[in-house]
């Protein structure tokens, strides 16, 4: 609980990995012996603000995973995600019970989600309703068209968003019933929020350990971040 409201975590877990090519699905990719999902779970489920978790999965790996959420009592359902992040992300959010919560939507292929994060994000989001963690990007950007440079953006004005992103109920509920019955394919959750001029997105520091695991080449740094990787 967090002023007041319950805090519900939508684990995110519903990805095909397509660009993870170690043949297995990256949630269930075991890094020092521990599937990754197990990883967020572990935070949520320790975390004594958070009060449930709500995890959405591929159908494909369903049992896998289910095995892995019958091990944390927070864990109240696992449902069937759909065909995008978004798609899923809806799923997840539609199917809260509680509408006194603060929401936080998160990738299960983000193993390194903090109590501190989480605490920082849940301080921040009564003021507009929704926050979302970011780092600064140490290189400029380019933006192409027609793999053509047409801008080269400044890099102060450029942050890399993470997970979780937290939101008022009443917002993030809004913001995907209104998409209820369409496609939807965006980068992120905030991105709807501001699609649909439902809150001001607020941004915390992020934690530049706060890494997702994309590639194969993801996990060298994952395990460095671990302590237990020597990078030579
Ligand atoms: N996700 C989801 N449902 C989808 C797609 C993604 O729940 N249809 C989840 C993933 O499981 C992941 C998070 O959203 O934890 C971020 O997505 P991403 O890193 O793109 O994972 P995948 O979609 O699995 O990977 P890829 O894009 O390489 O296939
Ligand atoms: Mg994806």
């Amino acid at each position: 609980m967090y002023n007041s409201r319950r805090v519900v975590s939508v684990l995110l877990a519903g990805g095909k990995s397509q660009r993870f090519s170690l043949n297995v699905p990256k949630q269930l990719f075991e890094l020092n012996g521990k599937p990754i999902i197990e990883y967020s779970l572990y935070v949520f489920e320790t975390n004594p603000l958070v009060d449930e978790v709500i995890v959405t999965v591929n159908s494909l790996f369903i049992y896998e995973i289910e095995r892995i959420c019958s091990k944390f009592n927070k864990v109240r359902k696992v449902v069937e995600g759909g065909e995008t992040r978004s798609i899923s992300s809806r799923i997840g959010v539609l199917s809260i019970d509680e509408e006194n919560s603060y929401v936080l939507i998160h990738d299960s292929a983000r193993p390194f989600v903090t109590h501190s994060l989480i605490e920082e994000l849940l301080k921040k989001v009564e003021e507009t309703g929704a926050v979302i963690p970011c780092v600064k990007s140490l290189d400029s950007l380019a933006q192409i068209e027609d793999g053509r440079v047409v801008k080269v953006l400044e890099r102060d004005k450029i942050l890399r968003v993470q997970t979780p992103q937290c939101f008022k109920y009443e917002v993030i509920y809004l913001a995907y019933k209104s998409t209820e019955g369409t496609f939807i394919d965006l980068p992120d959750d905030s991105s709807l929020v501001i699609q649909k001029n439902l809150a001001t997105v607020r941004v915390i520091e992020g934690d530049i350990n706060n890494i997702k695991i994309t590639t194969s080449e993801d996990i060298k740094i994952a395990m460095s971040i671990l302590g237990t990787f020597q990078v030579t």
